[in-house]
């Protein structure tokens, strides 16, 4: 007893002791850390220093620096850095021996865009946003993370954390939607999954948050164009994602190529210096996009190479990404009283200490081991996260008199360019996946129902030079001939399933287009295969909400299925059969035309607010259109119906910052299908000291309910959910009327408000 006694005591004094001995080691590291970089810059030539801050692409380089050969560089320790390590095993191998050998023997960073998986590929970030299943998010970075390790990167150019509203920019597809609050969450998932709790463990890859800043706002939605907007919008709106990744502990963030307040990010000295260094506390480094340097150039604040490079590392810039504009011309800028060497040296320190926290000194390869890829790539666990994974991301946006699921024993005619093709159910950001191991669509039903039968049905488009760019033709007699097949096979069938959209080639970087809507001459198809009266389901794939609202008469249910990966034709053959009841919610607004475009849920009132018809002058309306979206954010059917009860407030007027308040709903599934639906709770702000958004997600919940089913839902909402940045960007809240809603998605909700005075 005495000694159960004692065990007790001894237990929880080490419990109270716990948190003093974890800072005392975390002091100690650190320690540790300074010295042995301090140590080790004693010894180090300012050559070697600029090497360190050198990122060294396996391809031609463009900057001034490139005449020099990248073995060479890597030996002499002036490419401290290698972005996509490629070759064969014992290729790779020997460029990580040529650093490990090198004067100082400083080991490498070896980076690589891995974004949604490496050779098993998840669903694109959008897509997998639609899950609004954080843990599950965190799991494909994880296994990204194993999987990449072991072949040789320890650093991801990943996650993306842009805000996107407005679709016509190639790259929404490599983000999370619109939302700060959302966005926010995935950053921290994605920084969770990627690095581990430990960026020691050799499984683990540093990851880099991306674009810092603000360029999903490019005017237009046209790729690297000029962003512009007021500091305020910044701080609510586009920041808080890459603030929360920063607050995980991301180890690298990288500064994008547009312009903030009128001067290139990567020369950016508010941005990057006071912002994220100072105001947040980044303790990690700072790296340009590809060739960033260079072009502050072209943007017109740099009259030659060498300004660049000096513009950027004093503004806060610690690596080059391929310009080798440091390389090559800091030397003379240290010399010149430009650049000081306290600048280099601070930058250095950063990139040396990165390679300290992950152990690098001690482990150079890390997880870097051929045979050891193997076994833990594409494995079963992989798949099976990939297939939940791409099953949670597809959004059902229409399903008309319950034309899904679909039975078993039916005759399928299986219609689209991309039914029966494994590469386009990967994406511009897959280049590592592997394709030979994704199941097709047609592969994946069959397996289920062997009564299916495709037919290509279209080409993409008859727009010939936009084939041009996404890597098909265009052939007017081949057009009619597809389309008379594939309308032959859907009038002997009993359903028609077509899969159109965009090809992997027509979203992503450099990827951006005024004309967002279905293809005509994908359209064209789709209203033949309606015309043989048999029930017409719509698959789409695309990087991006495409324009659909021309083709909703022609189909009688339709999924979003973005790109799906690995594991496409699976995940799609349970969705369709009812195997998995859909349950993604949409994370950015599908717009009705282009020209509703930017368009978002969380837009602020005006002082003429749109009162819900188009037909009123002196509105802030337009008079061809409705400003209602097709669907709005948070926006998704499942197989079932769900019913909201009224909301229960636990209390109406509220004091003190001190306090919870507790909303309750109850929901019930209504329908004939167990499902699973995602809870949302919105606030609002009506008077304010600054003008506040309509809505503003601020929590949500899953839940799974068995039909007939109800569940009490009950959301904690205390004064830092009431919080926004004033007009002296103090993150503040004020006393008054808050509007609060809980709903389905941003538009469908039930309302109550209450009063919450400091
Ligand atoms: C992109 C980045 C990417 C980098 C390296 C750039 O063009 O903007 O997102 O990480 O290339 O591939």
């Amino acid at each position: 007893m005495k000694k159960q006694i004692l065990n007790t005591l001894s237990f929880s004094i080490l419990l109270t002791l716990l948190p003093t001995i974890i800072l005392g080691q975390q002091k100690n590291d650190k320690q540790h850390m300074d010295a042995f970089v301090t140590q080790l810059m004693s010894k180090m030539t300012l050559e070697e220093k600029l090497g360190q801050l050198n990122l060294l692409s396996s391809n031609a380089n463009t900057g001034p620096f490139a005449s020099k050969k990248y073995a060479e560089k890597l030996k002499d320790g002036s490419g401290g850095n290698i972005f996509g390590l490629v070759g064969t095993s014992s290729e790779i191998n020997e460029k990580l021996k040529l650093a490990e050998n090198s004067r100082l023997k400083i080991p490498v960073l070896s980076g690589l865009d891995i974004i949604h998986g490496f050779k098993t590929v998840f669903p694109i970030p959008l897509g997998l946003s639609c899950t609004w299943n954080m843990p599950l998010i965190e799991q494909t970075a994880r296994v990204a993370a194993i999987e990449g390790s072991a072949a040789g990167y320890n650093w991801t150019f990943s996650p993306m954390l842009d805000i996107t509203r407005d679709p016509r920019w190639g790259r929404v597809m490599e983000g999370s939607g619109e939302d700060p609050y959302f966005g926010s969450l995935v950053a921290r998932s994605m920084v969770k999954g990627y690095q581990g709790d430990d960026l020691k463990n050799e499984n683990s890859l540093m990851a880099c948050l991306k674009h810092f800043g603000m360029y999903g706002a490019a005017e237009a939605g046209r790729d690297y164009n000029t962003t512009d907007m007021s500091r305020i919008t910044m701080y609510q709106f586009y920041l808080p994602p890459y603030k929360a990744a920063v607050d995980a502990g991301v180890g690298s963030v990288m500064s994008s190529f547009n312009e903030v307040d009128g001067v290139p990010a990567t020369a950016n000295n508010w941005l990057l210096n006071d912002v994220l260094k100072k105001q947040w506390g980044f303790k990690g480094f700072v790296v340009t996009d590809y060739i960033a340097i260079y072009e502050l150039m072209a943007h017109g604040v740099a009259a030659d190479i060498k300004q660049a490079a000096e513009l950027a590392i004093n503004a806060g810039t610690d690596m080059d990404m391929v310009s080798e504009a440091f390389m090559a011309t800091l030397k003379q800028s240290v010399k010149e009283g430009k650049v000081s060497m306290a600048t280099v040296d601070a930058a250095c320190r950063r990139v040396l200490e990165a390679k300290y926290k992950m152990g690098l000194f001690t482990n150079p390869y890390r997880n870097f081991d051929p045979g050891k890829a193997t076994r833990v790539t594409l494995t079963p666990e992989n798949k099976k996260v990939a297939k939940e994974a791409a099953l949670q991301s597809m959004v059902l946006l229409e399903n008309k008199s319950n034309t899904l699921p679909l039975k078993k024993n039916i005759n399928i005619a299986l219609v689209g360019p991309f039914a029966n093709n494994k590469s386009e159910m990967f994406s511009m950001w897959s280049p590592n996946g592997d394709e030979g191991s994704v199941v097709t669509l047609y592969d994946g039903i069959k397996k289920i129902n062997p009564n299916v039968n495709y037919a290509e049905g279209t080409q993409i488009s008859n727009d010939s030079l936009l084939m041009n760019f996404a890597g098909w033709g265009f052939d007017q007699k081949e057009q009619k001939k597809l389309v008379d097949e594939a309308v032959t096979l859907a009038a002997k069938s009993d359903v028609v399933v077509a899969v159109l959209g965009e090809t992997r080639g027509m979203s992503g970087e450099a990827h951006s287009m005024t004309n967002i809507a279905l293809q005509d001459c994908q359209l064209e198809l789709l209203k033949a295969l309606k015309g043989t009266g048999k029930p017409v389901v719509l698959l789409i794939t695309s990087g991006r909400p495409l324009i659909i609202q021309q083709a909703l008469p022609y189909a009688d249910a339709v999924i979003e299925m973005w790109r799906l990966g690995t594991e496409s034709g699976n995940a799609v053959a349970d969705v369709l059969f009812g195997d998995y009841n859909p349950s993604g919610k949409l994370t950015m607004t599908f717009p009705r035309s282009v020209g509703q475009i930017p368009i978002y849920y969380n837009h602020k009132n005006t002082g003429r607010p749109y009162a819900g018809e188009r037909k009123r002058f002196f509105k802030s309306n337009y008079m061809d259109q409705t400003n209602e979206p097709l669907y709005p954010f948070g926006y998704g059917l499942s197989y079932t119906t769900f019913n909201y009860g009224k909301i229960q407030l636990s209390d109406t007027l509220l004091t003190g910052s001190n306090k919870t308040l507790t909303a309750e709903i109850t929901v019930s599934n209504t329908g004939k299908y167990a499902g699973e639906e995602t809870v949302q709770l919105y606030l609002n702000d009506p008077v304010a000291s600054v003008t506040r958004p309509v809505k503003e997600l601020k929590m949500f919940q899953k839940v799974f309910l068995q039909p007939g089913e109800s569940k009490e839902i009950a959301f904690k909402i205390s004064p830092e959910d009431l919080k926004f940045y004033n007009s002296q960007l103090k993150w503040d809240w004020e006393s008054g009327k808050f509007n609060l809603y809980i709903g389905t998605n941003s538009k469908d909700v039930m309302k109550t408000a209450f009063v919450w005075n400091k």
